[in-house]
This record gives C-alpha cells, sequence and structure tokens, in this order.
C-alpha cells in the first residue's frame, strides 16, 4: 500500500528509513539527509528475497547514513540487487563499499553506463543485469516487476529509470529532481516545489525534444509518485502536472542554441 499521499500531510522523521510502501513488496527511502540543496535520495525495495537497493549515493557523503537506514530493514549483506540510472558520482561512487558487503550483488544498468562504474574502483567482474535500450529489461519478484525505460540524454547518453508496476512509483533519477534548501520530504506546495526544478532541468537535460521523446515513453506507465535524486517525492496528486510542465519546458540545448529564425524570416517575405 503506497504511503507517500499519507507522509504529505505530516512532519516525517527522517533520522529513521521512511516506508513509502507497505506490504509483501515494500518501498523505504533510505537517503541521507546531507546539509547540502545537492542532497540525495536512494531508495531500497523488498519484496520476498529481493532487496533491491536503487542509486545508493557517493560513499564519503551518503554511505553511513544510507547504510545506516538499510540496515534498519534488512541486512546490508543481504542486497541483491543495485540499480544504477546512470554513472555520477553523487548516485553510485559508494558501489564498491556496497560491493564489499554483498559480494554476489547484481548491478543494474545500460551498457554504456556499465563500461564506465568499474572507474570507482572494483573488478568488472562481478554480476550484472544488463538493461536495454529497448526497454524490455525487467526484474520479475514475487509480488512486482520492476520494469526498466532507458531515459536518452537526460542527461547521460543512455541513462535510465526505474517505474515499480506494484506500487506505480517511478524511480526517475534526476528527472523530477529539484535543488532546494529547505527540503521535505514529499511536496505538498506545488507552485513553490516547480521553481526549484526548474534551474536543474534546464542545466543538466539535453533538450526539450529529448525530455517530450521520454515522457511519450512513460505515458503508458499508471504512475502514482515520481521518487526522483535529489529533492522531494512528487505524490500522485502533482504527478499529471509535473509531468506537463515538463513537457513545456525549454532547456539544454533548446536555450544554449536557439532554433534559426529562418521560417520567421520567410514568412515575412512570403
Ligand atoms: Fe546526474
Ligand atoms: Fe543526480
Amino acid at each position: 500500500m503506497n504511503r507517500i499521499n499519507e507522509l504529505a500531510k505530516g512532519p516525517v522523521d527522517l533520522a529513521q528509513p521512511v516506508c513509502l510502501a507497505e506490504g509483501d513488496h515494500a518501498v523505504y527511502w533510505v537517503g541521507s539527509e546531507e546539509p547540502s540543496p545537492f542532497r540525495c535520495n536512494a531508495y531500497l525495495v523488498v519484496d520476498a528475497d529481493h532487496r533491491v537497493l536503487i542509486d545508493p549515493g557517493s560513499t564519503q557523503h551518503h554511505f553511513p547514513q544510507v547504510r545506516h537506514r538499510v540496515e534498519q530493514v534488512v541486512p546490508p549483506s543481504s542486497i541483491t540487487h543495485i540499480v544504477v540510472h546512470h554513472q555520477d558520482p553523487d548516485l553510485c561512487d559508494s558501489l564498491p563499499a556496497w560491493i564489499e558487503i554483498a559480494p554476489d550483488l547484481t548491478i543494474v544498468t545500460t551498457p554504456r553506463t556499465r563500461v564506465l562504474l568499474p572507474y570507482y574502483g572494483f573488478s568488472p567482474d562481478v554480476n550484472w543485469l544488463d538493461v536495454s535500450p529497448e526497454d524490455s529489461t525487467t526484474l520479475d519478484m514475487a509480488h512486482g516487476s520492476l520494469v526498466f525505460i532507458t531515459s536518452p540524454f537526460l542527461h547521460f547518453p543512455e541513462a535510465l529509470t526505474t517505474f515499480d508496476e506494484a506500487t506505480g512509483i517511478l524511480f526517475s533519477s534526476d528527472i523530477g529532481a529539484a535543488i532546494e534548501q529547505d527540503w521535505k520530504l514529499v511536496v505538498d506546495d506545488w507552485e513553490c516545489h516547480w521553481q526549484t526544478m526548474i534551474p536543474f532541468h534546464i542545466f543538466y537535460m539535453a533538450s526539450s525534444r529529448a525530455l517530450k521523446g521520454y515522457l511519450r515513453k512513460i505515458e503508458p506507465f499508471p504512475i502514482t509518485a515520481l521518487c526522483p535524486q535529489h529533492g522531494s517525492i512528487i505524490p500522485e496528486i502533482h504527478v499529471a502536472r509535473a509531468l506537463q510542465a515538463l513537457a513545456e519546458l525549454p532547456c539544454g540545448l533548446d536555450l544554449l542554441y536557439p532554433a534559426s529564425n529562418i521560417e520567421n524570416v520567410l514568412a515575412e517575405i512570403l
């Protein structure tokens, strides 16, 4: 059962793991309270024998807190999978530490991300689940599947997001992320929150074309929340307007290299 709408109402104890969905297929926020606007979220999905950690964060800034929160839910050595949505250090340079704790875990990522990750300092001879750019890869658990949806150039060329079929949560990585000083776990004021999303997307997302293409891909999925890597979780009540706002946002190359005005000039002449 999805608890995100309920969490939007009241204060949340962020010193503990926060249960976002309870039951046989449970989801927890296990991120850090880093005193930085660039603060990172990590998430944990627990379903029978599967313990899936999503974007575990950096070694220096996040690992002690993330590990502490994980171990209040499951033994860290029982982690079976780590989903890495792209290769940024704030998102995953703690991989060597997690592999040391759980050497048999499987890293779930795209091939172009896979070639980069061992540079964080671990042998590439670990278990991998390659996510197909065709979006056909799933991780099937006893009570639901994770569906892996690539998000090209948002912001890495072969970036990835994860849809959790059992809860409707979209783990959206940097898409839907916000850089904000006064942070809450779940968005309560959409208009204020959108202002904190705009600068991040303008700088990091390649183009409106890339965003629109990805948004078309996720249209068929019944999304009940966006759980990004930075900033607050966007609950169901705000999901549609968040996706609509992103679809209309010029960003990246749209702003750096605006389209030629040749059509306007021709329209005036002809
Ligand atoms: Fe990133
Ligand atoms: Fe990020």
